[in-house]
């Protein structure tokens, strides 16, 4: 008798409107998944979290105090037991502890081509410098901010009389496109690169 396929538990963190972790249940409601939502993170009372009701997925709001250190502890401890850390919109730069206890088990998505336009406002930016193509990166997270080894990446065009929302909208289908998909691959083990500890 084979051993019964392995379901990972993840943990999706979330500050926003949350359309990517909508995505990401809809996919593990729709396909046989290598992961579950075990549980969602918000550091707000996010709009996303209604996606977590709606799936009936534990959600938990970590208020951010400020210190960064205690949030990380108190989130590290919440999501103990997941075997990856999705974050998906999450606006809050976690300590060193996070890489630690999830060692090249923290994914995030960023709505250009990495290294171009890192930050809180790569549409914008990717907008001001005129060029004629940005995109959509998922990385693993190491300590430096949208730095770590990219996985996975999609060319968007960006048109004439394009504005932030319309550019961000055109990524956003191509993110819920690849995330649950990556995210997936890395469940199931079929993406092994990254971090070694
Ligand atoms: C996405 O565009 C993602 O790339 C960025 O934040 C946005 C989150 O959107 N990191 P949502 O909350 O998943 O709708």
């Amino acid at each position: 008798m084979g051993n019964l396929p392995t379901v990972a538990p993840i943990a999706v963190l979330i500050s926003g409107t949350g359309s990517n972790l909508r995505r990401i249940l809809e996919y593990q409601h729709s396909h046989d998944t290598a992961y579950e939502v075990s549980i969602v993170i918000a550091d707000r009372p996010a709009d996303g979290l209604r996606w977590a009701h709606q799936y009936g997925v534990p959600s938990v709001v970590v208020p951010w105090t400020g210190d960064r250190k205690a949030f990380t502890t108190e989130v590290c401890d919440r999501i103990a037991g997941c075997d990856w850390v999705v974050l998906a919109g999450f606006m809050r730069i976690l300590s060193a502890e996070a890489i630690d206890r999830f060692p090249g088990r923290i994914v995030n998505i960023h709505p250009s081509l990495l290294p171009a336009f890192p930050g809180a406002h790569a549409v914008e930016a990717a907008l001001a410098a005129g060029v004629d193509r940005t995109g959509v990166t998922i990385h693993f997270v190491v300590e430096a901010v949208d730095s770590g080894p990219i996985i996975a990446q999609r060319e968007v065009p960006i048109l004439p009389g394009d504005t932030v929302d319309s550019l961000h909208a055109r990524i956003q289908i191509q993110e819920h496109d690849l995330y649950p998909a990556v995210v997936d691959a890395l469940a199931a083990g079929r993406i092994t690169a990254g971090i070694t500890t």
